[in-house]
């Protein structure tokens, strides 16, 4: 097995991650999160939250409905334009996303290329390209098919082919429809940003490579709102401080990073970079971007609804409408990432294991206690007593299922930075055995200073 594929196996075996659906034979491009899963993920969210909205006192949050007017979605131009070009094999009817063929082939292939275009590519290395599936090279001519998931949401008359109600396709666009709210009602003056963690549905022609490609995912989006002037130097300052929220937050090296310019804008961004991820397997690929995106989004909501989301400066009577510098980060793919970044195998006391080198604010559980014996009463006792205290403190687990070295292995796995270990001499002198994930080495701790040690 490839470093990929012991992630895959160690995310299901470790309760990270579950396909959805599974025992009906599982939904593609849908994955839930498990019970470490759901904890590493909080982590992860809670890490952005706090650099984002509580370490800027001018960026405020927001948690805006997964539902929104199909307006919306009309107006930001996702029902006319947001679709990927896919094509079918007539062999065995998979369906792929064409620019994807291309771009394996070298050939550039994005989203404002018509169909023609990318037809007359697909032409060129016709005899080169084969189903995935089936191997053939028998396909039927790109066409673009939109990403939007639709619902029936309010419509009891049962057609609502021409006008439905979408499930949000970015959380971004909660935040545009709730910028004059946020000026009206809150103390926030230009610039400020306005953030948001959520859920984000696409109807991805071929989800997939593991939880990079969900059709439900979580987005962490942050919308900064600014002076046209100063939309540049705004937009230079977030790509760098983006980039240290991985290496000096979640601590991702250096070299996994790096910056990619966007090949081709569309009309209305000044600048867009990709921070991309060198993942095992997929190489470098896209984890958050990062764009300058003018006045646009503000610009077709008022134009759609009649309502000015403009600003007004309340120094110099100025109206104007900011422009808007975006930080949108995928936390399925972050989730990923950090796995990636911190799995490793190593040989401790003559055995080999998996671990997890996580950051202490990302571990799922930072501390597992556990009585040496689970058949001696006085120390499961004592040990549950230890649990029951550090659990107002830190997610802790109390395990006494099978021998030490199999419970220490299990919380290698899972990322757990110390356990815990109650013996005899605990019962006569108030000691317990520390042991850290890393070095594997122990040491003895009194109980009263656990706490502080742990933290
Ligand atoms: N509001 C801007 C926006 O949505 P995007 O590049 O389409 O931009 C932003 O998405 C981030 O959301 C990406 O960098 C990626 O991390 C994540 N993302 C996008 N599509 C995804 C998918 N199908 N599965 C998992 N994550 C996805």
């Amino acid at each position: 097995m490839d470093k990929y594929e012991k992630i895959i196996s160690l995310s299901k075996r470790r309760a990270f991650i579950y396909p959805s659906s599974e025992i009906y034979g599982g939904l593609g491009g849908v994955y839930d999160f498990g019970p470490y899963g759901v904890e590493l993920a909080k982590n992860i969210k809670d890490l952005w939250w706090k650099e984002m909205v509580q370490f800027h006192e001018n960026i405020v949050g927001l948690d805006s409905s997964i539902f929104m007017s199909s307006e919306v979605w009309k107006a930001s131009g996702h029902v006319e334009s947001f679709s990927d070009p896919l094509m079918e094999c007539k062999v065995c009817n998979s369906r792929v996303r064409a620019d994807h063929i291309l771009e394996e082939l070298g050939e550039h292939a994005d989203e404002k290329m018509s169909d023609e275009e990318i037809n007359k590519l697909l032409k060129k290395h016709k005899s080169e390209i084969k189903c995935p599936k089936c191997g053939k090279s028998d396909f039927t001519p790109a066409r673009s098919f939109n990403l939007l998931v639709q619902s029936n949401l309010g419509n009891f008359a049962g057609d609502w082919s021409d006008n439905p109600t979408y499930l949000r396709a970015e959380t971004a666009q909660g935040i545009y429809i709730n910028f004059k709210n946020v000026v009206d009602t809150t103390r926030v003056k230009v610039p400020f940003g306005i953030a948001q963690i959520g859920k984000a549905f696409r109807n991805e022609i071929s989800p997939r490579q593991f939880i990079f490609r969900k059709r439900e995912f979580e987005q962490m989006e942050m919308q900064y709102f600014t002076h046209p002037n100063d939309a540049d130097a705004e937009y230079q300052s977030w790509r760098e401080k983006r980039m240290r929220f991985y290496t000096d937050t979640l601590k991702f090296k250096k070299e996994n990073l790096r910056f990619k310019k966007h090949d081709n804008l569309v009309f209305y961004a000044s600048a867009a970079e990709d921070i991309e991820y060198n993942f095992p397997k997929l190489g470098f690929k896209e984890i958050e971007g990062i764009h300058a995106r003018s006045d646009y989004d503000l610009s077709v909501h008022t134009k759609r609804s009649g309502v000015k989301l403009e600003y007004t400066d309340p120094h110099t009577g100025e109206k104007y409408i900011p422009h808007v510098v975006e930080a949108s980060s995928g936390l399925d793919r972050v989730f990923f990432a950090t796995l990636s970044e911190f799995y490793d195998e190593d040989e401790l006391g003559g055995e080999n294991r998996v671990v997890l080198r996580l950051p202490f604010e990302l571990a799922p559980v930072k501390v597992a206690v556990f009585p040496l014996l689970k058949n001696k009463p006085e120390l499961v006792s004592r040990a549950r007593e230890i649990f029951d205290k550090l659990k107002f403190d830190f997610m802790a687990e109390f395990d006494d299922s099978g021998n030490i070295g199999k419970r220490y292995r299990r919380q290698d796995e899972i990322g757990t930075p110390f356990c815990v270990t109650v013996d005899f001499e605990t019962l006569d002198d108030d000691t317990v055995t520390l042991r850290e994930r890393d070095t594997g080495e122990q040491k003895r701790v009194k109980i009263s200073e656990l706490k502080n040690f742990i933290k």
